[in-house]
């Protein structure tokens, strides 16, 4: 798999009305061809992360960077990804108030919920990492509060 990260300047003015619509819009086409990542926007920049199959990622870089709409800066590719980071976000909006609901916590509850569906696999490394995360940051959390 193929996964793309970039940031671009808004050449037009982004409401937070437009806003959604793109990402409403970005993501049902997203999970058509089983693209998966984010959109984060702030100040007039975008940062956005895609990943999924190298076909449909390349068609959807190359729409991307001929979009009048903003003005794609830089671009960094990996072509070795192995398994989705984001397996359960055909694009998500993120705001600054988003992000500081999103703790780690959310994000293995998220994880977790998911992959108790039928015919879904759980990755335990992946677990367990985040669950080590987790902790690694809780220490040093209490470690700085005394
Ligand atoms: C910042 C930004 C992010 C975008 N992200 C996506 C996306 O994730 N998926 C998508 O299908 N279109 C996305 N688009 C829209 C595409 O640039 C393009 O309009 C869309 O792929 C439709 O192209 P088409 O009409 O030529 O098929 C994004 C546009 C902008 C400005």
């Amino acid at each position: 798999m193929k996964g793309i990260v970039y940031v671009s300047k808004a050449i037009e003015d982004f409401t937070p009305v437009t806003l959604h619509q793109l990402a409403e819009f970005a993501s049902n086409c997203n999970e058509e061809h089983e693209i998966t990542g984010y959109l984060y926007f702030e100040k007039k920049y975008f940062l956005q992360y895609i990943e999924g199959e190298k076909g449909a990622i390349n068609r959807l870089i190359n729409n991307i960077k001929n979009d009048a709409r903003h003005e794609v800066l830089n671009v960094q590719i990996s072509t070795d990804i192995k398994e989705r980071k984001f397996p359960t976000w055909h694009m998500q909006q993120l705001t600054k108030s988003s992000l500081i609901q999103i703790n780690m916590e959310n994000v293995l509850m998220d994880y977790m919920r998911n992959c108790s569906k039928p015919n879904s696999n759980i990755n335990e490394e992946h677990v367990w990492r985040m669950v080590d995360k987790l902790s690694g940051f809780r220490k040093k959390l209490s470690y700085s509060m005394g």
